[in-house]
């Protein structure tokens, strides 16, 4: 536990303790007649820890010329209750070390609102705001509680390869992986190239995932996932994590209720275990954040097939840019007129079209859907995506052939059925919009430390 970190629990209780060493870096400094006041902060607690100089110390006067927002410092003092408004305690310095300055004139983040956009341009900088600070926090607590929720289950936490030979969702978004140089002619000679085949970043562990499942039943990745997705929107990042359970002996209805007692679990925990962070989202963010954290944990969630969302959306009278047709996908437009409009929770959509999902999921018996669900979510649209998988080898196989999927690269998917097949299902959440769900930020790019989108990969 940080030094700050202990301050805050003391912030809670309000009980000044004695003496204390804190490390960080200043957030604000205001100098007064007779004494100033700096803010410091190291990132574990969304306050500021407010610090009061007097004349007394060494070097005062220099020391104060030093002090700029952004330096780093160390700070020895008597915590006590504050006199002034706004924070229960402060701490009086007895001693403060500068680590490393920085130069009000060229330091970027000042003490003024900066917009989103600029912060983009300081990736390295803008953790230090608040905003963001309490995103990483938030969004570190998000990934305990999936860990521990995926524990408490007993479901085996798996690590799926980055570099993979197969595209998954079969969507073609892919980023080839070659050690080949580009401007060499044998450039499309694949046997000449690092892996001795077409390689690329994964867009998905499923195809692994299912394979440990059919050894330890239940099982989850939590990694990075890459898709090559033109789509610069402010739901979709190039580079996104992905939490992917995947259970053995488990249908539909299995897996809907997993998602939906996962992400139960999830917003409980993190409103548990950051509940400053989560009140600042709610002030400054968003103002439906606590109720739709409320919404989520204690709501069931609506649960309606394709079909029957197809025809409530023909029925209403909201004009949408996309066509509105049975065998069209939903647009981002339908799902948040479902989930924000309709219904005011997340919806479970099952049953999708058969040509309009992946070439894994489990054809029903009406032969025209698949044992699709996806889970929208509120403003975010669709933040869950999974399914009941293909067991039965005669109809993976005609689907394969179907989607053009090429057999020969998946013949081990293809063993799984052969050798002791079960029911199985899973999903796929997308970690970054769980986050923003949960925040209420309204860009995906705000939510991961460093974004990668079209024509950006810096820092
Ligand atoms: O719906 P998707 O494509 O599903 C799969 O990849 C399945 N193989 C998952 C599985 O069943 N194991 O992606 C899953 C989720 C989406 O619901 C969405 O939340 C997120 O991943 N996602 C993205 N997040 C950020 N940026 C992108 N470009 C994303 N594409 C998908
Ligand atoms: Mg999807």
């Amino acid at each position: 536990m940080t030094e700050n970190r202990r301050i805050a629990e003391i912030l809670r209780n309000g009980k000044p303790e004695e003496s204390v060493k804190i490390q960080g870096w200043v957030r604000t400094k205001r100098e007064l007649k007779g004494f100033a006041f700096m803010e410091v902060n190291d990132g574990s607690y969304l306050a500021n820890l407010q610090v009061v100089l007097e004349p007394k110390l060494p070097n005062y006067e220099q020391l104060l010329k030093h002090l700029n927002v952004g330096a780093s410092v160390e700070v020895t003092g008597v915590l006590a209750e504050s006199q002034g408004k706004g924070q229960q305690i402060e701490m009086k310095a007895s001693l403060v070390k500068i680590y490393g300055e920085a130069n009000p004139e060229t330091y970027p983040l000042q003490k003024k609102r900066h917009s989103f956009e600029f912060l983009r341009t300081i990736g390295h900088l803008r953790s230090r705001t608040n905003t963001l600070g309490a995103v990483f926090r938030v969004r570190n607590a998000c990934s305990s509680a999936i860990h521990q929720f995926f524990r408490e289950r007993g479901f085996l936490w798996i690590h799926t390869p980055i570099i993979t030979t197969s595209d998954c969702e079969g969507a073609g978004e892919l980023f080839t992986v070659t050690s080949l140089d580009p401007t060499a002619s044998n450039q499309q000679d694949y046997s000449q190239d690092f892996f001795g085949s077409p390689a690329y970043l994964t867009v998905s562990g499923q195809l692994e995932a299912e394979a440990m499942a059919m050894a330890f039943r239940d099982v989850y990745t939590f990694g990075p996932t890459f898709r090559a997705e033109n789509s610069n929107t402010s739901r979709h990042l190039a580079e996104f994590w992905m939490v992917e359970p995947e259970m053995a002996f488990c249908d539909l209805g299995g897996d809907m209720d997993l998602a939906e007692a996962f992400l139960k679990y999830v917003f409980s925990f993190v409103l548990e275990t950051c509940p400053e962070d989560m009140e600042f989202f709610n002030k400054r963010m968003d103002q439906s954040v606590l109720a739709t954290a409320d919404n989520i944990i204690n709501n069931e969630f609506e649960r309606i097939s394709y079909t029957d969302a197809i025809a409530l959306l023909e029925k209403t009278n909201r004009k949408f840019q996309y066509p509105v047709e049975w065998g069209l996908d939903l647009q981002s437009e339908h799902e948040r007129y479902l989930s924000q409009d309709y219904f005011q929770k997340p919806v479970i959509v099952t049953d999708y079209p058969t040509g309009i999902k992946a070439f894994y999921m489990r054809l029903n018996d009406d032969a025209k859907t698949v044992a699709a669900m996806d889970v929208l979510a509120p403003k975010i649209g669709e933040i869950i995506g999974g399914a009941q998988r293909e067991e039965r080898l005669d109809v993976l196989e005609r689907r394969m052939h179907e989607a053009g999927m090429p057999a020969d690269d998946l013949w081990w998917y293809l063993d799984l059925r052969r050798y002791g097949t079960v029911p199985h299902a899973g999903f796929g959440l997308g970690f970054e919009r769980l986050v923003q769900f949960m925040t209420g930020m309204d860009n995906i790019r705000d939510v991961i430390p460093f974004p990668r989108t079209p024509l950006n990969a810096e820092f």
